[in-house]
């Protein structure tokens, strides 16, 4: 196994990395970065794993370690371990790439339905565990006397250009405390508005009903929905209500509103992922008949500059 360090993709590693995504079955995953490859020996160089590095605003460094699926099943049947032995090789190759762009800086390493291995694995490498983030699931449509037992809401589109501002309000009082969502700029929700599966019609929000214009907008559910994956998964992709409204039904209205809007477009699955940490979102979530369906990881240490440092405390 060849593992080589890239910066930049040439169209057929692309092609080779977009297509191990798809496989591997990992949408949240994107390509963008730094990427440490491990191609097989062969003349043919088949594309085996890969850890993708993102520089976020913050200064952080985030890895992602992905290995063919076919290389796990065979690890799974107890051939051999050669899916954990690359993913090992692919984590502390990506630890001293990023450990080349300076010292002090947090790493973190995740792992999509993280077990004992990925645990050793970021053991091994000097990361210590940091964040859960699970996965919830809720078939569609829901059962009868959750609806019933939800307050009735109006919502509406998000309309750009209006209601930027507003939202961008809201969406930051109500995830203060959240590491990457509470602290949004309007530059980054006009990228995300671009996105290619953002559809108005699944981001609904809502006014006070007690401001007399009801132009205020104290409330919102995103949604997005992944046709490409089987099931076809209907996503809360972000859900927030403006601190000083909580407690009055009005994330469960929401949540509600948006699990409908996709149920209506023949959706069967609702999914949502949260920080297990989140006691307000998971007991919602929970009320509503989602059940955790896997668990992602992170891991966190410093970078050290040498790519042998000990493990952040
Ligand atoms: C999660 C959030 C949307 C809930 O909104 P809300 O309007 O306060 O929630 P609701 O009043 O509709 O309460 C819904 C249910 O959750 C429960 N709940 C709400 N807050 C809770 C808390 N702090 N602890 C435990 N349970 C809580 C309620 O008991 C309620 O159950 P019920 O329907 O059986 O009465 C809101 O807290 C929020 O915006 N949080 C910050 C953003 C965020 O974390 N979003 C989710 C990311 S995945």
């Amino acid at each position: 196994m060849d593992v080589v360090a890239l910066s930049e993709l040439d169209p057929a590693r692309r092609e080779a990395v977009t297509t191990l995504l798809r496989r591997a079955d990992d949408g949240g995953t994107r390509h963008e970065g730094r990427l440490v490859l491990a191609e097989h020996a062969s003349s043919d160089k088949a594309l085996a794993g890969f850890a993708l590095l993102t520089h976020a605003r913050d200064g952080s460094t985030a890895i992602h370690v992905v290995i063919d699926p076919a290389l796990r099943m065979r690890n799974a049947g107890g051939e051999e371990g050669g899916a954990s032995r690359l993913a090992s090789e692919l984590t502390s190759a990506a630890v001293t790439v990023a450990d080349e762009d300076g010292t002090g800086r947090p790493l973190h390493l995740w792992a999509m339905q993280a077990g004992p291995a990925d645990d050793q694995r970021a053991e091994d490498n000097g990361f210590v565990p940091e964040r859960d983030v699970i996965q919830m699931r809720v078939p569609l449509p829901l059962a009868e006397d959750v609806l019933r037992a939800t307050r009735p809401l109006a919502t509406r589109p998000f309309v750009p250009g209006k209601d930027d501002e507003a939202w961008l309000r809201v969406n930051n009082r109500a995830f203060a405390e959240h590491p990457e969502q509470g602290s949004w700029t309007l530059e980054q929700l006009h990228e995300r508005l671009a996105a290619d599966w953002v559809d108005l019609d699944g981001f609904l929000v809502a006014d006070d009903p007690d401001d007399p214009e009801g132009k205020s907008l104290i409330g919102f559910c995103w949604t997005k929905i992944h046709r490409n994956r089987d099931p076809v998964l209907g996503e809360i992709y972000v859900i927030g209500v403006d601190p000083a409204h909580h407690g009055g039904g009005l994330g469960r209205a929401l949540t509600v509103a948006g699990l409908n809007s996709m149920a209506d477009r023949g959706v069967h699955v609702g999914m949502l992922y949260t920080d297990d940490s989140n006691e307000a979102a998971v007991a919602l979530y929970g009320r509503l008949g989602f059940t955790v369906d896997h668990v992602d990881r992170s891991y966190r240490r410093i970078s050290t500059g040498t790519g042998t440092g000990p493990p952040a405390s």
